[in-house]
């Protein structure tokens, strides 16, 4: 990696991994690409950034040429809350735009990096343990894009030999920057209405147990997977990875432990409550630790922990 794009990097995941790849490979060698949100000042001032709308072929291409970039972590796309609202604007984004950017990748001899999901499972999935390889019938068209988004990397990969690296994301925990638009939200608003109201209202049921990761687990999966000897990778795309298996319950205990007076109710979406349910409750990521050896530093506790501590000293900040 000398050269790297990202696209989407406005967003929960590329607002953070950005910062992360201009420590380690230089600031004026990481791309932040934007389209739907303003960018930071942080993401402008320290390296070079551009608006990239990833469903426009030539514009992808013309970035790609006009920096020399030989990787491409490609991280655009809508989640499944809203995806259900626009299934056909969730297409175009997630699937023409992952499209635009393989081919790009392919005439440019770029490696490419792509985020499939605990969304690309569904009901007829193994719940609990989820193995590596099983049934993917997602029921969202969230999860039709990410299993369409897995089986193109693949198809890129034997037969055009593009280096196409991906892994399944749970939900992901982050402070910096919100998600927006995803079932696995409530993991995310419930530390911000905890610290600004002492309350929260969750829209999943207490009981719904769910993979989750904390945003640094999420950045050192990307970066280490994109490192590793490519020779020595066997699934390449779609690795399962997870950090823990938490309720929304368990979260709010763990938040209480440190803030006392905080109370949790449910007021349950059943759109969201009826996707949750379609995915797994804790991935098997047993392949991705002996194939390039994936392992999570952050528990619940520790997660809870590092949230509680930098999201008060960013909300109480002038
Ligand atoms: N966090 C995503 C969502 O809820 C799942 O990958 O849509």
């Amino acid at each position: 990696m000398k050269k790297i794009l990202i696209t989407g990097a406005t967003g929960q995941i590329g607002s953070e991994l950005t910062p992360v790849l201009r420590a380690k490979y230089g600031n004026q060698n990481v791309i932040a690409a934007g389209h739907r949100r303003e960018p930071d000042a942080e993401l402008t001032e320290s390296g070079p950034f551009c608006s990239l709308d990833v469903r426009v072929a030539p514009a992808v291409e013309a970035v790609v040429a006009k920096h020399g970039i030989d990787t491409i972590f490609h991280l655009a796309s809508l989640l499944s809350a809203v995806a259900e609202q626009k299934p056909q604007h969730a297409w175009d984004i997630n699937v023409n735009g992952l499209i635009n950017v393989l081919e790009t990748a392919r005439t440019r001899n770029c490696s490419v990096f792509f985020p499939s999901s605990i969304g690309a499972f569904g009901p007829l999935t193994p719940a609990d343990d989820t193995p590596q390889d099983t049934i993917q019938h997602p029921t969202t068209m969230y999860g039709i894009t990410k299993v369409c988004g897995e089986l193109l990397c693949g198809y890129y990969q034997k037969h055009f030999g593009v280096d196409t690296r991906g892994v399944r994301y749970p939900g992901l925990i982050s402070y910096r920057t919100p998600p927006g638009g995803g079932t696995t939200d409530y993991a995310v608003e419930i530390f911000y209405a905890a610290l600004k109201n002492r309350h929260y209202d969750c829209f999943l049921k207490a009981d719904t147990r769910l993979d989750m990761m904390y945003m640094p687990d999420a950045i050192d999966a990307a970066i280490r997977l994109m490192e590793f000897d490519g020779k020595r990778l066997i699934h390449r795309n779609g690795y399962n990875v997870t950090a823990m298996s938490v309720s929304p319950a368990d979260i709010a205990r763990e938040i209480k432990k440190r803030l006392p007076d905080f109370t949790v109710g449910y007021r349950i979406d059943p759109v969201r409550q009826g996707i949750a349910e379609s995915w797994p409750r804790h991935m098997d990521d047993s392949v991705a630790r002996n194939e390039w050896g994936w392992k999570p530093q952050f528990d619940l506790p520790a997660m809870v922990e590092d949230m509680i501590r930098h999201l008060s000293s960013r909300l109480t900040a002038p």
